[in-house]
């Protein structure tokens, strides 16, 4: 049974550019999450081809699996087409400045997927870009996995609202960001585990207390693992260096290896709590290998949710949703 959230008609995603998650509205997220579940459910029934003609330019400053593979076969299982440029091909404003680059392809694609190291070049790109940009992960944020983690959650969970959420390590990078900010928008209270050197900064604890506010969800910020993660829902954590950051890789360890997710800090955790990353992981690094190959692990139903919730985020971008699910 299909949850009716809003009419095509409420929601008007089309031609907008998704850089961060608050892009969206919670109404917005809601539609998207529901018309991922469904496509999700019809994918061998009665996939529509519903950007037929449609290309998707995907380029690429730094390396993906997950993001530049389920994206192209969204577009694929879509009946559209992806392109996909990275290296010497695309460095955002190393050839040519972010602008003109944007204009160029905004005459030939009907959207852009773009991953840079810094985001405010993808800022300035999608401002002269004249078709929808999407962040596939800048060093500042990472909407698309968090749209996934939200697919993921709700499968296991059936609701968002009223859940809670642990985030361990490294709790100032794309990931974390995004994520908190998509989990407290739908009503998921957050708890950061962190030393004061990978702590969010007050300022983006206040504006997820604000983004939180309507659904009554939380944002805290805890020294302490273990007090983050207790009873938490969902225990969620990254790698402790993103790319772009090697050169951090051995002060990041030795700050953050009280941080571990392993099997002591999750029995801490609720009974049925989940375990999350968005991989690429490093066992025994941020996470056990027993944890991440345990029966709590959603890793890879998060990985395969990547698919769904583009498809149908690049349906809400490129078409007007009429006589979808949502
Ligand atoms: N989670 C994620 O974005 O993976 P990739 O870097 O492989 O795309
Ligand atoms: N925080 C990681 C996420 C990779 C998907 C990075 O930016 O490298």
């Amino acid at each position: 049974m299909l949850t009716m959230l809003a009419s095509a008609d409420d929601v008007a995603l089309r031609g907008r550019h998704v850089l961060t998650v608050p892009d969206l509205s919670p109404l917005e997220i809601g539609t998207v999450l529901t018309l991922g579940a469904h496509l999700k459910s019809a994918r061998n029934t009665d996939q529509l081809p519903l950007l037929r003609g449609k290309t998707l330019g995907m380029l690429f400053e730094k390396p993906s699996l997950r993001t530049r593979v389920s994206f192209e076969v969204g577009m694929t299982h879509l009946g559209g087409h992806a392109l996909f440029a990275s290296g010497n091909e695309f460095m955002v404003g190393s050839r040519e400045t972010p602008e003109d680059a944007a204009r160029v392809l905004s005459r030939y694609v009907d959207a852009i997927l773009v991953r840079t190291h810094a985001h405010e070049p993808l800022e300035r790109f999608s401002a002269a870009a004249t078709v929808p940009v999407i962040n596939g992960l800048s060093a500042a944020a990472h909407p698309c996995q968090a749209l996934a983690d939200l697919l993921t959650i709700r499968e296991r969970f059936a609701t968002l609202d009223g859940l809670r959420l642990a985030y361990v390590g490294d709790a100032r990078n794309n990931v974390a960001a995004s994520l908190a900010e998509a989990a407290v928008m739908m009503g998921i209270s957050v708890n950061f585990g962190a030393p004061p050197t990978h702590r969010p900064s007050e300022a983006f604890l206040a504006h997820l207390q604000e983004l939180g506010k309507p659904r009554g969800a939380t944002a805290r910020a805890f020294t302490s693992a273990i007090r983050a993660v207790r009873d938490v829902d969902i225990v969620y954590t990254d790698v402790w260096t993103s790319m772009g950051e090697e050169h951090l890789a051995e002060r990041n360890a030795a700050s953050l290896l009280p941080y571990r997710v392993d099997a002591a800090l999750m029995s801490a955790a609720a009974p049925h709590a989940i375990f999350m990353h968005c991989l690429p992981a490093h066992r025994d690094d941020e996470v056990s290998a027993d944890v991440i190959d345990g029966p709590q692990s959603a890793v890879f139903d998060q990985a395969e949710n990547r698919l769904h919730a583009q498809k149908a985020l690049l349906v809400a971008l490129l078409t007007d949703l009429k006589g979808m699910p949502v």
